[in-house]
């Protein structure tokens, strides 16, 4: 039985990994989405945007989410940031769920 403790730690690697995107992606958003976002993905209601923990825009997927961040969706202007960024901060977009 070595089978189970190579799959534990290739779980807790994984897990590193994903939490690392994510407080990555945490920065970016900072810096970049948090002054319309607001720090809880709630956004402004003057803008009538969705909140980004919202399931319509959970259900995105992760493409659409990240072009809708590079290539701008409707109101909000593309913002200019790496495609490893924005990997990053869709992450983060994650961890916003309700
Ligand atoms: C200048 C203000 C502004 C900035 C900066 C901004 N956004 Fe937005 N964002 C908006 C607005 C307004 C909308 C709604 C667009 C619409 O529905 O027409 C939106 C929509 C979105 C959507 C689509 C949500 C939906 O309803 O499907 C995502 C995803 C998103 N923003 C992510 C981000 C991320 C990530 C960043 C930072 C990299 C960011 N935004 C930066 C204003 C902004």
């Amino acid at each position: 039985m070595r089978f189970l403790p190579v799959c534990a730690v290739f779980l807790a690697l994984g897990a590193v990994q994903a939490f690392g995107a994510a407080a990555d992606g945490k920065a970016v958003f900072d810096a970049k989405c948090k002054m319309c976002h607001k720090a809880d993905g709630a956004g402004m209601p003057a803008m009538k945007m969705r909140a980004l923990g919202s399931a319509e825009v959970q259900a995105k997927s992760d493409a659409d989410l990240k072009k809708d961040i590079i290539a701008g969706n409707g109101k909000m202007k593309a913002v200019a940031i790496s495609e490893a960024q924005a990997t990053d901060v869709v992450a983060f977009i994650r961890t916003l769920k309700k």
